[in-house]
């Protein structure tokens, strides 16, 4: 822990393997808490951490709220349908106002790709000392989801110790709508620095040639990818091709709100082509984990059967994990503020 060197998570372009390895190892101590008796830790007692969400969320708001609270931090969320901005005041002047009430961790999502790097330059510049985490920012990035799918995948392949070495040489499938997803943007750089082989699969609109050299430079902003080794990116049309030799499968939703035209014309032959099912799972060499970020549109990219069937779908376990992942996140961006 004493390497973390990140006072901002606004991407895991600039992540290392050891920055990986330090998350899960302490995901794993925040997740085998006892289950009883008093869950609180209190290791922010004392700070202020605030949800800057500008656009709609359950999971990720609602479970950053929770691992603040396990770790005795105060909380405090910002609702914009009844805040200022409908005065015309603006992300960063919001994002100024709650700094000024004292908080250590801004929480930021936003519709637009860029804003909590705007931000966090921002208070960079006027050298404040607290921390922006994106918690989602248009197609660009959301790193908190990609480290919660990351650990529930490596705690899959080995519950007793959860960490990257679990997916060197792994293939993992990315189905479905890819271009509008940040989260796959993110997964990328996660599951290609831990080795993984990752195959994107989806429908020529929703899936652009040149994902294939997503990471073949290094990131922007950076002179040099701190991965030495990166699993490959291939693309393939057809999920019977996809799911071959495949070890995992994460199947996204199709962001309707995000397309400007008609992308597709058809959605039950999506769901017959791209669509996660009994049916198109037994391309699989066997049976293989199913996970998705949600919020789920069931019968489109992913059947009620499948998401249902605990035996295959890790949602569930991506959902209770993602309240140690972010416990951890938080713990290491209180701990860079002490730095
Ligand atoms: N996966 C995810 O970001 O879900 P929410 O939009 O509910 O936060």
């Amino acid at each position: 822990m004493s390497n973390w060197k990140h006072k901002h998570i606004l991407d895991l372009s600039s992540f290392s393997l050891e920055d990986y390895k330090t998350v899960l190892e302490l995901t794993n101590r925040f997740k085998l808490l006892p289950k009883s008796g008093s869950r609180k830790l209190p290791a922010l007692q004392g700070r202020l951490i605030t949800t800057l969400f500008f656009e709609p969320s359950t999971r990720t708001r609602s479970s950053f709220e929770l691992a603040a609270k396990r770790l005795s931090a105060d909380i405090q969320s910002f609702s914009p349908s009844t805040s200022a901005l409908s005065k015309g005041e603006t992300p960063l002047d919001t994002a100024l106002t709650y700094v000024a009430m004292g908080a250590d961790i801004l929480i930021v999502r936003h519709a637009s790709a860029g804003v909590p790097e705007q931000i966090a330059n921002f208070f960079d510049k006027t050298q404040k000392q607290v921390s922006i985490l994106n918690g989602g920012d248009g197609l660009h990035s959301h790193p908190s989801q990609a480290l919660l799918d990351l650990y529930t995948l490596t705690h899959f392949f080995n519950s007793k110790k959860p960490s990257p070495e679990n997916l060197a040489g792994k293939r993992i499938a990315i189905v479905g709508d890819i271009l509008h997803s940040r989260v796959t943007r993110s997964n990328l750089w996660a599951l290609t620095a831990c080795g993984a082989n990752v195959v994107l699969c989806g429908p020529n609109t929703l899936l652009p040639e040149d994902f294939i050299n997503f990471s073949r430079k290094p990131p922007s902003g950076q002179t040099k990818d701190p991965i030495k080794h990166r699993g490959e990116i291939t693309i393939s049309r057809s999920l019977k091709e996809a799911l071959i030799d495949v070890d995992a499968v994460f199947t996204l939703r199709l962001q309707k709100e995000r397309m400007s035209e008609n992308l597709l014309t058809n959605l039950e032959r999506y769901h017959r082509e791209f669509g996660i099912n009994h049916e198109n799972l037994k391309y699989c060499p066997r049976k293989v984990p199913v996970l998705h970020p949600g919020p789920v549109n069931r019968g489109i990219e992913i059947s009620s059967e499948v998401l249902d069937d605990p035996s295959i779908c890790l949602v569930e376990d991506q959902v209770s994990n993602s309240i140690p992942v972010r416990m951890a996140l938080l713990y290491l961006l209180a701990a860079s503020k002490n730095n």
